[in-house]
């Protein structure tokens, strides 16, 4: 299905993904509030503008009070749930990030989802222990020699694995994902990503197109083979469809990345091929355009509340419901019973 281009066929494939969806997740579309909370980082991602090898990156940290009011401004729009995301900042200190997380909790009820990059099992428990209870964190490629040509000074692609088991066993929703076409990746091997995230049993997936930032050493890549995935919104529809077939119960966004590449229609047809899930921009707008992972996010420009409105609209018009709740995967049902509030 990843090298199709019959159109019969792909609606067939979308059609599918899109009843599997309606029937295990419903027709709920969940908002999640993201904020980035830091953009230094210590690792070097052959992909990633935040890469520490890149100084033409204007550096933030966002402070405690930024990002409490930032949780506050996501609970007065209705919705239930942060995205913490950062670099691999080594100043984000375990116990203060405890201290936010409690707080977080306290102030709002907010269910707390965390996507810091690779951290000890004892910090991960910490965190887990002080409320946070979903954790984002991509195995980007399956491909091990990809993983680590891609990813200098990072233990190898066995160690992320077992991280996202870690995670997994410490009690968090497991969010994973991969990069669609990045630089000598194959069909094959975006095959067997897809394969990944039932063997792993992810609670949420989440892929993007990649987008080459200049400023990085796959800042000029271009297709090389014919085997080279290209890196665009409909190969990235295709993975989300099949995410949504081989692991029906995830949540799947669509992603700012896709958003990003296809931003007339992306969202739409996200949400048409297994996607029930969007992650709104709150980071503060003087830092937003900082976090520039790749070049030209979508979000990097627009007003919270006008952000919002246009989603909402798109999902209305497509009959799909404002996700009520906390939005948990119905595997947290399935692995431990009950629910995060
Ligand atoms: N294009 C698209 N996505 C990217 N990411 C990092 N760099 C890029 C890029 N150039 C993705 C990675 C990471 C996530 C937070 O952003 O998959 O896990």
């Amino acid at each position: 299905m990843l090298r199709c281009e019959d159109a019969a066929r792909l609606d067939r494939l979308y059609l599918a993904a899109d009843r599997t969806r309606r029937a295990v997740v419903g027709d709920a579309v969940f908002f999640r509030g993201l904020v980035e909370i830091s953009n230094y980082c210590v690792r070097g991602c052959h992909y990633c503008g935040l890469r520490a090898a890149n100084h033409r990156v204007r550096r933030y940290r966002l402070t405690q009070d930024d990002i409490l009011a930032c949780a506050r401004a996501i609970k007065a729009h209705g919705l239930t749930t942060v995205v913490l995301q950062g670099g691999e900042d080594p100043t984000i200190d375990a116990a203060s990030m405890a201290g936010l997380i409690r707080e977080i909790r306290e102030q709002t009820g907010l269910t707390v989802t965390l996507s810091l990059g690779e951290h000890s099992p004892e910090t991960l428990a910490l965190w887990h222990q002080a409320g946070a209870t979903r954790y984002l964190l991509r195995f980007e490629t399956s491909n091990p020699s990809l993983y680590e040509q891609y990813h200098p000074r990072a233990a190898g692609l066995p160690s992320r694995l077992e991280l996202l088991q870690q995670l997994r066993d410490i009690g968090y929703e497991v969010g994973s994902g991969v990069l669609v076409g990045l630089p000598g990746q194959t069909y094959a091997d975006l095959g067997r990503d897809i394969q990944f995230f039932a063997t792993l049993d992810l609670d949420m997936i989440g892929v993007g197109p990649f987008v080459p930032h200049p400023d990085t050493p796959l800042g000029k890549s271009g297709r090389v083979s014919p085997e080279q995935v290209p890196a665009d919104a409909s190969m990235t529809f295709k993975v989300i469809a099949l995410a949504r077939l081989i692991q029906p119960a995830a949540n799947v966004p669509v992603t700012t990345a896709l958003r990003t590449v296809d931003p007339e229609v992306g969202f739409k047809r996200g949400l048409c091929a297994g996607a029930n899930v969007v992650m709104p921009n709150f980071t503060p707008e003087h830092s937003r355009g900082d976090y520039a992972i790749y070049p030209g996010k979508v979000t990097a420009t627009l007003s919270v509340a006008d952000n919002i409105r246009n989603l909402k609209n798109t999902l209305a018009a497509l009959g799909r419901t404002v996700g009520e709740g906390h939005g948990d995967s119905p595997n947290r049902r399935r692995r431990w019973g009950g629910s995060t509030t």
